[in-house]
């Protein structure tokens, strides 16, 4: 039986934890008591005790979730004494693992991933670093769970879990336009977000090819997909992605 605590419970929490039980973890799930409503909430809806503070949280649980926005982390750490037999999994972004042994020291393991709000679905593709199998259960509860080989691959990969933000406005353009064109909303949202659905199992299940290649397959010579595409490259509408993408990884090797 593995005990989960969570440190902070706010938005991350709250959809982790339902993915969680969505994806039938059954095993016991504490909650810290900051975030009320949230904790009440799944306390009733998803089988969890909140605890009377921090410390007894931990005291509670095998593996710590550290959940406070990145501001209040430290201090959140600074709280609490963790055992040795103990994982720490952190799910705060921007926080290296030298940052987080500044304060717990190098007994216990201390494990990063950042899981998205698709975790409530069980889709979120959990990155993490380094291994540890029992956070790789874990996060294989609400998602699929990725191991890494280093803390600079981890900021790359976290990178992607605000690509994953950008995607869904580009959906929500994409829904707008078809509004425009004449489209019901609940029609139109339903077409955007299977042909989003449709477009990475695709690409997916089609492993040989390079994404790229997957792509002009469907962009032929002629088609409306090319004229389109066509425009989207004079325009050098992927740039902007390409930038957003290197401010955001400054910004976690910065952090
Ligand atoms: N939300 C996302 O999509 C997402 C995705 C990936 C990673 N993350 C990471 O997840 C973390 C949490 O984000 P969030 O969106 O869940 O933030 P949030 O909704 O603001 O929740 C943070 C929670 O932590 C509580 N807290 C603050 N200080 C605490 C302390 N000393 N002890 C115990 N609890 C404390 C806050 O309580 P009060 O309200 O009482 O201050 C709040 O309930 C962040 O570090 C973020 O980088 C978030």
């Amino acid at each position: 039986m593995t005990r989960i605590g969570f440190i902070g419970v706010g938005h991350l929490a709250d959809y982790t934890v339902r993915g969680l039980r969505h994806g039938t973890w059954t095993h016991p799930i504490f909650l810290s008591p900051r975030g009320e409503a949230v904790s009440a909430s799944l306390a009733e809806h998803c089988d969890c005790t909140v605890m009377e503070d921090n410390q007894a949280v931990v005291d509670a649980c095998d593996v710590v979730i550290l959940a406070p926005r990145p501001a209040q982390a430290l201090e959140a750490l600074a709280s609490i004494t963790l055992r040795s037999d103990q994982v720490l999994l952190s799910v705060v972004a921007g926080l290296s693992i030298a940052g987080i042994r500044g304060v717990v020291g190098e007994e216990l393991p201390v494990v990063r991933a950042l899981p998205v709000t698709s975790a409530e679905v069980g889709k979120s593709p959990n990155a993490f670093f380094p291994e540890n199998p029992v956070v790789e259960d874990i996060l294989g509860h609400c998602g699929s769970a990725i191991p890494l080989v280093s803390e600079a691959d981890f900021d790359a990969a976290g990178v992607m879990s605000c690509t994953y933000g950008w995607f869904i406005s580009l959906y929500d353009a994409m829904i707008v336009e078809s509004e425009k064109a004449g489209l019901d909303s609940v029609t139109a949202r339903k077409i955007v977000l299977g042909m989003a659905e449709g477009a990475a199992a695709i690409a997916a299940a089609q492993s040989d090819d390079t994404v790229d290649v997957i792509a002009r397959k469907i962009a032929t010579e002629g088609s409306f997909t090319k004229r389109g595409l066509d425009h989207l490259e004079a325009k050098d509408a992927f740039e902007p992605w390409r930038e957003a993408h290197g401010l955001v990884l400054d910004a976690f090797r910065k952090a």
